[in-house]
């Protein structure tokens, strides 16, 4: 070969090279991921989520169900995995069964999943007992902030954290969390919402601790959709409208059509979620000494300096 062929190989080839690798690596790119943890047994609390609020959900959004293989059942690991192959929804953590078990560890593998496999600019923890209005949580994140965490707090003296239910966080914030694991104090045994916690003090960013959309266990802002033997019949218009007024509901029962609650409005055009930060709504409150609930964390009182 002449020495310009020559040339033209290394310059060529290499860029070839590079060009294969990034369309291998490439990752679909989304708005939101939705990470739902579930245990192996719930699988009718899965259907009921995709039949109703992961229904409403655009091509933007994608979500997983995380869960673990019991080595013990055959029969329902048969099922499982029938069931994975049908929805194709479903990831298999390497973990113990046991909500309690690794909470921090779970977290940081779901998390390192949905980022190796998926571009997004949010990233939105929960359960598979919950209801999200997430046309609405698409609509209202459409200003794409950085640096955001979006929950709803215990407002309780030296345990002020986020609820577990809903966590959601702009993806520069989960990928800070994830790449320094092993530099940030972090214990893997206790959940995600103590450490964020205790964490979230140090972090330069924006808090919401949304009060008015988020119905979770520190204090219900619905009774309807907690209870079992739920009548649809006893309903006013307005409870039917809930993604009209909240955002997410924790603990529904499973007897709920949620189907009906499906929002039925587009926010004006000039509409603003009010960010009230966890000082405000916390005030004294907004404490939190980590070891109360970890063995590792320290034994420190972090309050709020307003
Ligand atoms: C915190 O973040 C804001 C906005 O991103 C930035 O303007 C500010 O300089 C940051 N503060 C510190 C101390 O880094
Ligand atoms: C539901 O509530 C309505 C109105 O209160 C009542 O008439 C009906 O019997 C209830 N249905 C059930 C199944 O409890
Ligand atoms: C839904 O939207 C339609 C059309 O805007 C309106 O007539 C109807 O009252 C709304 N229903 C509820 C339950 O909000």
């Amino acid at each position: 070969m002449s020495y310009s062929c020559w040339r033209a190989l290394f310059i060529w080839l290499p860029l070839l090279l590079v060009l294969l690798v990034l369309l291998l690596s490439s990752r679909p790119r989304k708005f939101i991921f939705i990470a739902i943890g579930s245990a192996p047994e719930n699988r009718y609390r899965r259907d009921a989520c995709r039949r109703s609020w992961l229904s409403w959900r655009s091509s933007n959004v994608v979500y997983r169900f995380f869960t673990e293989r019991n080595p013990a059942g055959r029969e329902q690991t048969v099922l499982l995995n029938l069931e994975s192959q049908t929805f194709r929804d479903i990831e298999f953590q390497p973990f113990p069964q046991g909500r309690q078990v690794l909470q921090g560890a779970r977290f940081l593998y779901q998390a390192s999943w949905a980022l190796n496999h998926y571009e997004f600019d949010f990233y939105l923890k929960t359960d598979d007992d919950v209801l999200v209005c997430v046309q609405k949580l698409e609509r209202l994140l459409s200003e794409r902030r950085k640096k955001l965490f979006w929950g709803k707090y215990w407002c309780k003296q030296d345990r002020s954290y986020p609820d577990e239910s809903f966590m959601l966080f702009s993806a520069d914030v989960l990928r800070f969390l994830v790449q320094n694991r092993d530099f940030l104090l972090f214990d893997e045994e206790v959940s995600m919402a103590w450490n964020f916690g205790f964490l979230s003090r140090f972090l330069n960013i924006t808090i919401f601790d949304d009060r008015n959309g988020i119905d979770s266990q520190q204090g219900y802002l619905t009774e309807f959709l907690h209870q079992p033997g739920f009548n649809r019949t006893k309903l006013s218009a307005a409870d039917l409208c809930f993604c009209n007024r909240y955002l997410f509901a924790h603990h529904v029962h499973e007897t709920v059509d949620l189907g009906i609650f499906k929002e039925n409005l587009s926010l004006p055009s000039n509409y603003r979620m009010t960010i009230q930060s966890p000082v405000d709504t916390c005030g004294t409150k907004y404490s939190i000494i980590p070891c109360r609930k970890s063995r590792k964390l320290p034994q420190v009182q972090v309050r709020a300096i307003r």
